[in-house]
This record gives C-alpha cells, structure tokens and sequence, in this order.
C-alpha cells in the first residue's frame, strides 16, 4: 500500500489535503489524473447503472437537509462508534476495530496498542459532521452533512413519482459527497472524512426483496468484472452476520476487495432496507409516501434494495489491481523497474498519447499537433515530445494510456501513424483519417 501511495502522489492522482500547512487527517484532494479518473469511474456507473436501464433516474440533492431528516432516519441516535481512548497518551481508537485484530471480545483485557498504557472505557461517538446554518450559533440553527447520500433519495421519492413515468420497480440513483467525523480515518482513500458514494435505491413490492436483492449483488459483479475489468479473485462477496447489521436493514452484503497491505475489505455495501426509511419519512414529516398500483388497485410503501459504493474505495481498489511492477521490465532483460497501470481503458485518466518521433524537426512535430488538435476534442489526449519514443512510452504506461500514437517521417509520405497497446506492446499502421473512429472502437 505504501507503495501505491507515493505512486498516487508522484504522478497527481491523489494529494494530502491541505499539504503545506501539515495536511488534515481524513481529507484527500484528487490531482489531475486522480479527478479525471474519478469521473470516468462516475460515467461508467451512470452508464451501466441509469442510462442503460429504462426504469432508473438519476437526482442531484443538497448536502444539507434539515435536520429532522436525521432524526428520522436513525443517524442521530444509532449512527455511532465505540471510542475509546488511552488513559496514558490519548489516543483515540475503534474499540471493533481493535478487539477485531486482537482476536477478543472483552476491551478491558487489551492496552493502548500506541504506548501500552490502560484504556477508557467504551463510549458511543456520533459520525455525522456539524455546522450551523445562519448567523447564530445556538441549537435551533446546527444542521449535519449528510452521511450517506440515500436519505436524500428517500425524502425525494414523491416528487419524482409524480413527476415521472415511473413504475415500480423503478430506482433513483444519485452521486455525491458524504461526511463521517471517522475516528481513526486510515489507510489512505479507504477511510476518510469526505468521500464519494454512488447510491441506488431500488423501489420493489414487498415480497420480492429477496429476489432483487440477489439481483442486484450478481449486477454489480457484472459491473466489476465484465464491464470494470477488475481480476475476480480479487472480489468476492461477504453476507452480514445478522448482528452486524447497520440500524436500517434486513439483510445486507458486502463486495469485498483484496487490498494489499488492508486484506479484504468492503467496497460496497447491498442492503435490504425494507421499508424502513420512507415509513419513518411518513412518520416524521406527516406526508404520504405510498405507492398507487393502478394494476392491482393496491397501495403500500415500497420496500428498498440499495447497493451503494463509495467512489474512493473503488478508486483505490482499480489502482491496487491494475498497477503491474517488472523488475527488469517487461522484456525481462532491462536494467530498471517498469511499472504498467493495466487500467481498463474507460476508466484509464489520459487514454492517447501523442508522440512526434522527434522533436527538432518541424515537419514532424506539426503534423503530431495536427493529430493531438484532432482527437483531444473527444478523447482525453496527451502531447509529448521530451526524451526517447521508449522512455515517452514507460512515461505512458505508467499512467495507465492504453495507447501511444507516433507520428514519423514516413507519416509525411502516407498519412498514417503507428497505434501502439500498452498491453500488448503491439504496433499497428493506421490512417489518420481512420484514428478516430478506431479509438470510438476503443476507447
Ligand atoms: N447508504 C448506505 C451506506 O452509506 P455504508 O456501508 O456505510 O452504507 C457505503 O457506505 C459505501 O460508502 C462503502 O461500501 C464504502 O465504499 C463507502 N464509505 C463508507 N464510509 C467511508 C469512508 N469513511 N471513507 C471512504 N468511503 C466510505
């Protein structure tokens, strides 16, 4: 994990927040390759999970709400951690979390893992990150950022009911920025105070829940391997003990990762909520929010299948499955370390380099800039022309460009260019008026 850590840093995917005042523990800021690779990461998952599907919308809602959301969901009351702290040097920990490693049920036969002095006891801390709305500081003005983006989807159910053609089963899916005041934020993205979901919530007839909750796990595999590329003995799938449960749900599974240093881990969490949030909803605001089955002329409130992914996490988890090292590259007889990010090239932040072969003639560097001003307008493209064609290519896979184009002197004669794979190393001659449809094909 180190490793991809100072990776991220060295080539701009992702940079402590707030660096040169000594950062913020828990904040992350993404870099130029990290954001772009961000939002491929988002695309893809509008794509596969709204555009693709007739009965699922997407929303765009406000960080914050007001307050009584939080109250009726739970999160005011149940949405905490057990803390404790060292008596000795006051380090705070996750009282799970440590009894977790140690193999125990009972804090009190653990010490400080830090210095070894005596623990506190446990206490419950809230999550959820304050603020206060308006000029007075006082009770009536405190409000939270939100920490998960569903509640927004929840108390939105009627109003996009009404005003779209939608029946059930019909989800709304929407991404944004969450908060959680994490005791022990760790392992680089993995856990942190801001972060990124994509949420889901699937609208179902009580009684098929078991149904689309099956559904929903194979899909999102579907979206891992077939469409994400990432290796599936890396992921696997992990049913919540029913004690484990968060406050909200019947059931629930995690897509596990097998993070280098962190082991298995949650990228996403599928829940089978039934219909607890909208039926606290109703309770709290005094609004219906059934649904009217003109079929069957029945009315209820929806039960709800929500996978939910944090952007982050599954960033990080990309990043640990395609970063390849060759000691002495990939020819087995160099002399230095190669590195390849084998990204899925939708996901890839920069995905054509252009390479004038050298730079020093005229002739060649325009031509390349004619190639980079025809295809930068549809895909995010790279101009290089500084050391050796090899090194420009090392430079490339590093970042994890599928494709390297180079612009010779032969390109003067023929008007083609060389399309070079970043996995397969393998060169192929190609028009330049054929480039971008082969890159539609492609990329
Ligand atoms: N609405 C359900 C919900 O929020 P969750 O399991 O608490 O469920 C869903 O969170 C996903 O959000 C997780 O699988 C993870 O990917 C991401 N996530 C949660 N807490 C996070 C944190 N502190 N830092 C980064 N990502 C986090």
């Amino acid at each position: 994990m180190e490793k991809i850590v100072s990776f991220c840093k060295r080539k701009g995917f992702v940079f402590q927040s707030s660096e040169i005042y000594g950062g913020l523990g828990g904040f992350y800021d993404y870099g130029p390759l990290g954001s772009q690779m961000k939002k491929n990461i988002k695309d893809s998952y509008l794509n596969f999970m709204v555009n693709s599907r007739q009965n699922i919308v997407s929303l765009d809602s406000a960080i914050i709400t007001n307050s009584k959301v939080w109250e009726a969901s739970g999160h005011l009351k149940n949405f905490t951690d057990p803390l404790t702290e060292c008596k000795s040097c006051h380090k705070r920990f996750r009282a799970d979390h440590l009894m977790e490693k140690n193999n125990v049920n009972d804090l009190s036969l653990l010490k400080c893992p830090e210095c070894g002095g005596e623990l506190m006891d446990v206490r419950n801390f809230n999550l959820m990150l304050k603020t206060f709305i308006g000029p007075v500081e006082d009770a009536s003005a405190v409000a939270y950022l939100r920490p998960e983006t569903a509640q927004s989807i929840f108390i939105n159910f009627k109003n996009v009911l009404d005003t779209q053609r939608i029946k059930i089963p019909f989800g709304i899916a929407q991404i944004g920025k969450a908060f959680r005041n994490e005791i022990t934020p760790s392992n680089f993205i993995f856990r942190t105070r801001e972060f990124e979901q994509m949420e889901m919530e699937f609208f179902i007839k009580p009684g098929e829940q078991e149904k689309w909750y099956k559904y929903w796990i194979s899909e999102s595999m579907r979206w891992y391997t077939e469409v994400l590329g990432i290796k599936k003995e890396n992921l696997r799938v992990k049913e919540a003990a029913k004690e484990d449960l968060a406050h909200y749900a019947i059931a629930c599974s995690d897509i596990e990762y097998n993070f280098p240093s962190i082991g298995w881990s949650e990228i996403e969490g599928i829940a089978s909520r039934g219909d607890y949030d909208l039926s606290q909803h109703e309770k709290f605001s005094g609004q219906e929010l059934k649904y009217f089955d003109e079929a069957t002329k029945e009315k209820y409130v929806p039960y709800v299948i929500e996978p939910s992914v944090g952007v982050d996490r599954l960033m990080l988890a990309l990043i640990c499955d395609a970063y390849s090292e060759y000691e002495k590259g990939r020819s087995q007889d160099g002399d230095s370390m190669e590195t390849v990010l084998k990204l899925n090239s939708k996901i890839s932040p920069v995905k054509i380099a252009v390479l004038p072969l050298v730079k020093n003639k005229e002739v060649i560097t325009s031509k390349a800039k004619e190639v980079f001003d025809l295809l930068s307008p549809y895909f995010i493209s790279e101009y290089d022309e500084t050391g050796t064609v090899g090194k420009r290519y090392r430079r490339q896979d590093e970042i994890g460009t599928p494709f390297c184009v180079t612009i010779d002197f032969e390109t003067l004669e023929d008007n083609a260019v060389t399309i070079r794979n970043r996995d397969t190393m393998e060169q192929e001659r190609v028009l330049i008026s054929e480039l971008k449809e082969y890159f539609n094909k492609n990329v």
